[in-house]
């Protein structure tokens, strides 16, 4: 959802500013621009990524040790020229760069143009740009002041910085649900929307706080006030992110990278968490609020997209293993619906960023009315990890490419230790089969890595089905919400049609579509419902669709009756979807490679959605 950075120091702002660029350009990629200070403003912007950007321009221009660029997610305004950020105000005094979308913009449009301004772009950043130019000019004040006065007059979520080119040697930066965090360096000074940009030049980090505003002086000096002109009192944290994360690692896309990590960042999210051996499985954040769980009336978790289909398979973990009343909501729904909620609640909100606005406000809604607020997060320091009331990380790295992987197998993980812990602990599984759940989730690294050599077979299976135009996912129970999620994986990314679907309920619709060309990837694990799922595969078959099925290893039936199967290790049902994903997120990446798909910044998708 825009990707924003921000340099004052010593060296060569440009370099600084279009590396950070590149690096958040997993927040959005329609269009790119920066801006310069020396002797001016300089500005260049354009639509497209930012390698367009690079390519206009002008290098002799770019020469300065202040600036900032910003990389689009477009909301307000078509992603184009115009509309890229930086935007500007009418005397071409001030910059602006935005991430998140002002609400009111419409109403202080009107009254700027009544004052005489005139807009060029269709943005709500540029009406904010030109209100901190009216308050600034006609009070002639500094600009953070005005900067601070404009924004107790905005409705919505923002993070901008702000530059006078008049004023070379100061930064100004304020935000409101879109993150923003400063950059302590060795004489200089960054702002950025992650700490991505900054982590080759410091570890030490302010997160600023919503409705804070930061003034960055190129000496050293800073200052943070609130909206109300308070000084605040930040607390300068130390990041534990390295450059070699940040990187593809010889891989020719992150998501392939991501792909290969898990049997390594799943192991790193049950870290320290269990041992079976010795029968003991814990998550610090869970500990000290355990009764908490054991008493809870009901679970709620609520999150979007991937981290939405984690939620799901969850709802399955937690009333089979642990017997809890469990819901799953879509966050967007669950915070406009007037949910009923109480205080014997436990709500789990789910999120790999841990920026997402709907997210955030589902969390929001539900602390309100006094439930417990339990965060399974990835990105340490994040605002829903600093919103909810306790949580666990889940440990396995930034996560670059768009279509989440790695985020599902390490939120899947934690969750599946959540509810082995409250099975166990509420006397609902039995000591043999706590242990047994222990050691199985113990083994999944490996058996993830064994899947991952089975990569040469996926891709043969993605060239014989890439030219689809639709497909269909089945499972059932626990691979039911892997099926949504193999869909998803490859709408995503290779923007063919697919829907996910429990199997049984294919026959009340979905059985429609299948003919010769139709490809319908069954999830054909589940020990539990077997020939239930032997039956939906042969009215597959009965109607010619190619069925390309994943299998335990030495499932004869089913490699008999599909055309194509990928065997996996048997492992537990409640732990299974942990592997049978895995064979999914390799096919729609092969697929979207083969069609020449952008598999890392997917057309119109962002990674962090900070807008509702
Ligand atoms: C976006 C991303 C998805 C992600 C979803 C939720 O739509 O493209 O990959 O699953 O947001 O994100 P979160 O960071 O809250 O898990």
């Amino acid at each position: 959802m825009c990707g924003i950075v921000a340099y004052v120091g010593p060296k060569e702002a440009y370099p600084i500013i279009i590396e950070g660029l590149k690096r958040l350009e997993y927040r959005g990629y329609d269009s790119a621009g920066v801006s310069i200070i020396n002797g001016g403003m300089h500005t260049f912007k354009c639509k497209g990524k930012v390698l367009d950007l690079e390519k206009i321009i002008e290098q002799d221009k770019v020469h300065g040790t202040l600036g900032m660029g910003h990389t689009r997610w477009a909301t307000h305004g078509a992603p184009n020229d115009i509309n890229a950020h930086p935007h500007l105000s009418g005397d071409s005094n001030l910059a602006i760069i935005h991430n998140g979308i002002i609400e009111n913009y419409s109403t202080l449009r009107t009254a700027l143009e009544k004052l005489g301004h005139t807009f060029v772009s269709e943005t709500d950043t540029e009406v904010l740009i030109h209100l901190i130019e009216e308050i600034r000019n006609t009070e002639d004040l500094p600009l953070e002041e005005a900067t601070r006065r404009a924004l107790t007059k905005v409705v919505g979520a923002y993070a901008i910085v702000v530059l006078d080119k008049n004023d070379p040697n100061k930064i100004v930066g304020a935000k409101n649900s879109s993150p923003l965090v400063f950059g302590l360096g060795e004489k200089e000074f960054f702002l950025a929307s992650d700490a991505s940009p900054i982590v080759k030049f410091t570890d030490k980090v302010i997160y600023l706080e919503d409705e804070e505003i930061i003034t960055i002086h190129r000496d050293g000096d800073y200052e943070i006030r609130t909206i109300e002109n308070e000084v605040a009192d930040p607390e300068i944290k130390q990041i534990d992110l390295n450059i070699e994360e940040l990187e593809k690692g010889g891989y020719e896309h992150f998501m392939l990278k991501e792909i290969y990590q898990q049997p390594l960042t799943i192991a790193e999210s049950m870290r320290g968490r269990l041992s079976a051996d010795e029968g003991w499985a814990k998550l610090g954040g869970m500990e000290q609020h355990l009764n908490r769980f054991k008493q809870a009336k009901r679970i709620v978790l609520t999150a979007c997209g991937t981290s939405w289909h984690a939620a799901m398979i969850a709802e399955y973990l937690f009333e089979d293993l642990a017997r809890i009343p469990t819901e799953v909501e879509y966050a967007s729904e669950f915070r406009y619906r007037n949910p009923i909620i109480s205080p014997d609640d436990v709500i789990i909100a789910l999120s790999q960023s841990g920026e997402t606005a709907d997210t955030l406000a589902a969390i929001n809604l539900a602390k309100s009315k006094g439930a417990f607020i339990y965060g399974i997060v990835n990105n340490v320091g994040s605002t829903i990890a600093r919103t909810t009331d306790s949580g666990s990380y889940i440990h396995c790295g930034p996560e670059i490419g768009v279509a989440s992987t790695k985020a599902f197998t390490s939120q899947l993980t934690v969750l599946t230790l959540m509810a082995i812990i409250l099975g166990y602990e509420k006397g609902k599984i039995s000591e043999g089969y706590y242990r047994q759940l222990l050691s199985e989730l113990e083994s999944v690294p490996s058996l993830v890595a064994k899947i991952l050599t089975k990569a040469d077979q996926i891709k043969y299976i993605a060239s014989e089905i890439r030219n689809t135009s639709n497909a269909l996912y089945l499972g059932r129970g626990y691979n039911f919400p892997v099926a949504l999620e193999g869909a998803l994986k490859l709408k995503e990314i290779s923007y063919i049609h697919a829907e996910g679907y429990p199997a049984a309920e294919m026959k009340h619709g979905p059985i429609a579509l299948i003919d010769m060309y139709m490809p319908v990837v069954v999830i054909a694990t589940n020990k539990s419902a077997h020939e239930k799922i032997v039956s939906n595969i042969q009215e597959v078959k009965a109607r010619k669709g190619i069925v390309v099925a994943v299998v335990t290893e030495g499932d004869h039936i089913i490699k008999g009756m599909a055309d194509f199967t990928i065997e996996i290790p048997y492992i537990e049902e409640p732990l299974s979807p942990l592997l049978s994903v895995v064979p999914l997120q390799l096919l729609s990446y092969y697929i979207a490679v083969m069609r020449g798909c952008h598999v890392d910044q997917p057309r119109n998708l962002a990674k962090s959605v900070t807008v509702e």
